[in-house]
């Protein structure tokens, strides 16, 4: 359906709150027919938005229905080049391959690729990122800036900041990072973030930030239900996927350019403000054995900084954060 009779029909749904509106007023509004109501009725249903229709009534919209679709995130979506291109698939194995396959395609910087149920997802360190159908947030970002390999990890504290940021703006709820990029709430993990490479011989190509985050789901699995949340668990409020999503997409525009004009730093300053344990003590667990120390910060490549007992400070590159 054409974006603008979509928000047009959108709007007067919204003025009219729970009200039944008839066909004859939505067809007065809209400028049409009442078989082109009928039929602008039907692109809405099948776009996933509950519509009652009663005879003599006319239609009532179910709001909040918390559809994710492309029309949904680019009604209003205020960025330039983050999510300005969007593949929204029903269901995937997982977001980071639909995006391996887009690049092939030559897709723009900026692509978004979002789906409402993921049923292989990936995590870091060859994980499995299990979410539940048509609550929350699977989507993969494609960068395609000019960096040197070294920097490339920033892109993901990059991506963990404007998740933090959105939160802020849309559930008003402080999250916090746990090195490296896992955001928490009240001590439990509500989302994760993974990026990767695409890269040939010479240069790297592409990056892939995949985002996951627990948004309705309410009910955690027995094994996760300690350390997993979501954010309608921690806000007592169901959410709506994608304000999120734009929130999410609207931050992250404005850091990268910052990111691109000023480099890193304050970006780090940013996730260090925000960073679970900062200057606290924390445990290590590397594959060397566990480190225990104070957490000062991360360097410019992400590397934890931890300092122990003894003042030494060490660079943890790889690990299991106990806090
Ligand atoms: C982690 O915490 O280990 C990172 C989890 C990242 C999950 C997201 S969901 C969207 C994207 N597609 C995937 O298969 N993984 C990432």
């Amino acid at each position: 359906m054409k974006t603008d009779i979509r928000k047009a029909l959108l709007e007067l749904f919204s003025s009219t709150e729970t009200e039944f509106v008839s066909g004859q007023a939505i067809a007065d509004h809209l400028n049409c027919s009442r078989t082109a109501v009928w039929k602008h009725m039907n692109a809405l249903k099948e776009e996933g938005f509950l519509v009652e229709a009663v005879r003599n009534k006319g239609y009532r919209l179910e709001q909040n229905t918390d559809q994710i679709s492309e029309n949904e995130l680019y009604l209003g979506l205020k960025t330039e080049v983050i999510g300005q291109k969007i593949v929204y698939v029903e269901e995937t194995s997982s977001t980071q391959l639909i995006a391996q396959q887009l690049l092939h395609q030559d897709t723009p910087e900026g692509t978004l690729v979002v789906t409402n149920f993921q049923s292989a997802g990936r995590g870091r360190l060859s994980r499995a990122w299990l979410s539940e159908p048509g609550d929350n947030i699977a989507m993969s970002l494609i960068l395609k800036p000019k960096l040197s390999m070294q920097q490339f990890p920033q892109l993901t504290f990059l991506a963990s900041v404007s998740i933090v940021a959105a939160i802020k703006e849309v559930v008003g709820i402080e999250a916090q990072i746990k090195w490296p990029n896992d955001i928490f709430i009240a001590g439990k993990k509500v989302c994760g973030v993974l990026t990767e490479m695409v890269s040939d011989p010479e240069e790297v190509k592409a990056v892939i930030i995949g985002m996951g985050i627990n948004v309705n789901q309410a009910v955690f699995a027995e094994d996760i239900a300690t350390i997993a949340t979501s954010l309608r668990l921690e806000s007592g409020e169901k959410q709506q996927r994608s304000a999120l999503i734009q929130a999410i997409l609207v931050h992250f525009e404005a850091f990268y350019q910052q990111y691109l004009t000023e480099g890193f730093s304050p970006i780090k300053k940013y996730w260090e403000a925000h960073a679970l344990q900062f200057n606290k003590n924390i445990k290590a667990r590397t594959l060397k054995g566990v480190l225990e120390g104070e957490f000062k910060g991360i360097t410019d490549d992400g590397v934890l900084l931890l300092q122990d007992a003894a003042g030494e400070i060490h660079h943890v590159y790889s690990a299991d954060i106990e806090i």
